[in-house]
């Protein structure tokens, strides 16, 4: 009988052998660590609405969506018209455009804390930009983050982001970086507020839903009070809404959860599926990177720098505001989050008829994947979160089950970033959510049938 690995290895043989070229020409064949698949990852050709297909042309619901970006689906018509045009007309004009004036216009409409916007290129500059733009306000050097919760792959970002925490997240981290970050415990009110009370910190920054999009919620009343301490200390909030940004409400988290922050971080769905990214925030602060044409010593010693040369550049400004245009009356996000609701309810069923310990969880249009021997066997996802440890919730899927599904799924058709992250979209129907699921089984039978994972195993006719 051909196992999983047997049937990936000649299913995608195309994919292998671009892979076998890649990893001669880039480290690891591939550009983005979360894109590494064991054996090797899939070559994709195309994508359009919900689906995308690889260079043998096999076919996948995409929930990798864009790694969360295309919140209106792979090739919105809106999006690729604005796309076309700006490309028509210049792609790099090296001057500011009317589409970037749009774009911030929209933003500050829609975000309750952008009263200014500036445009860096991508979530991990938009961070770092907020950070220094904190430490330049406040005069302080500290910034605190929160344990596990992720922030793109800059040095500050890699401190306390994966266990073991007393080292870097990543080679090649300066020991300098460590002491300008101080990080808190998740979900730990009394350990954040003895972290500000030395008043020398420049900001707090987090994912408002939770570390790693949401792995672990964020329990009730957190934000509400960060947001009262943080003020208390003098201490400015930001929210990195690189994923929950026009996501989770057309104003992101902060709409969502009723709390103001006092920066914000985007990338992803504010630019319509193409690089790029924003911060956004009280003019107060945002004011510091303005320039003062008759103060050269302020501006040299007191402005915040930022330059960038693909900033706000009009292709992405032009898919951006096209973007926002449609998310602006919550008529996206909606429709998002209760094929996510299918989702997780089909998904959810499957796993409980499979008798095996998992769940399939998240908040509006994110979709978290958990499965293990260890995990409890429950059709409650409200029970399953309050038992399962974050600890184990951030592990998502270990090894090797993770392999044996993500291979699984593959083969069935169906594409989770990472194997265990997913988000749905505005092209997505019931019908597709239906279909994932079918998919989803399948994947799930046979991983326990080849005995990745106890549970009851069950023939599931191909096809
Ligand atoms: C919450 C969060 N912040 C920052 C980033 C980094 O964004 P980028 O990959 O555009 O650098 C990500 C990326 O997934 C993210 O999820």
């Amino acid at each position: 009988m051909a196992t999983i690995f047997d049937d990936y290895g000649v299913r995608f043989a195309g994919s292998r052998a671009l892979w076998e070229r890649a990893r001669t020409l880039i480290p690891g064949g591939v550009n983005h660590d979360v894109r590494h698949i064991d054996p090797f990852p899939l070559y994709m050709d195309h994508a359009q609405g919900c689906r995308k297909w690889d260079v043998e042309g096999h076919e996948f619901i995409d929930l990798c969506t864009g790694h969360g970006s295309l919140i209106l689906g792979h090739g919105h018509p809106a999006v690729l018209k604005a796309l076309h045009e700006a490309t028509d007309k210049h792609t790099h004009p090296s001057a500011p455009t009317p589409a970037e004036v749009r774009w911030a216009e929209l933003i500050v409409a829609m975000v309750p804390c952008a009263e200014l916007v500036r445009f860096p290129m991508s979530g991990t500059e938009a961070t770092l930009l907020a950070m220094r733009l904190a430490r330049a306000h406040t005069g302080r050097d500290i910034v605190v983050k929160i344990r596990n919760h992720f922030h793109g792959w800059h040095d500050y970002a890699m401190i306390e982001y994966l266990a073991p925490h007393e080292i870097p997240s990543s080679a090649g981290v300066p020991k300098t970086a460590a002491p300008a970050v101080r990080a808190v415990p998740l979900n730990d009110l009394a350990a954040m507020e003895a972290a500000l009370a030395p008043q020398d910190v420049a900001a707090v920054i987090l994912e408002a839903d939770g570390p790693a999009a949401g792995c672990v919620p964020t329990p009730p009343g957190y934000l509400q009070s960060l947001r009262e301490l943080t003020s208390r200390t003098g201490t400015i909030l930001i929210f990195d809404e690189v994923i929950t940004g026009f996501r989770l409400a057309p104003g992101g988290a902060q709409e969502y959860f009723g709390v103001t922050p006092d920066l914000a971080t985007y990338a992803k769905a504010v630019c319509g599926g193409v690089p790029g990214a924003a911060v956004a925030g009280r003019a107060e602060i945002m004011g510091d990177l303005t320039m003062h044409p008759d103060d050269p010593e302020y501006n040299r010693k007191k402005r915040v720098r930022h330059q960038g040369t693909f900033s706000a550049n009009p292709v992405t400004a032009a898919a951006g505001a096209a973007a926002l245009e449609l998310l602006q009356d919550r008529t996206v996000q909606d429709h998002a989050a209760a094929m996510a609701e299918r989702l997780r309810t089909g998904i959810n069923t499957a796993i409980r008829e499979a008798g095996v310990g998992g769940c399939l969880y998240g908040i509006r249009s994110a979709a978290r994947l958990i499965l293990g021997d260890d995990l409890p066997q429950t059709a409650d996802r409200e029970e399953f979160l309050r038992t399962v440890p974050p600890r184990r919730l951030l592990e998502s899927i270990k090894q090797p089950l993770l392999k044996a599904l993500q291979c699984a799924q593959l083969l069935e058709g169906i594409d989770f970033l990472g194997g265990t992250h997913g988000w749905t979209s505005a092209a997505m129907t019931e019908a597709d959510m239906d279909e994932a699921v079918r998919r989803w089984a399948r994947a799930l039978h046979r991983v326990v049938a080849e005995g990745h994972l106890a549970g009851k195993t069950k023939v599931v006719a191909a096809g």
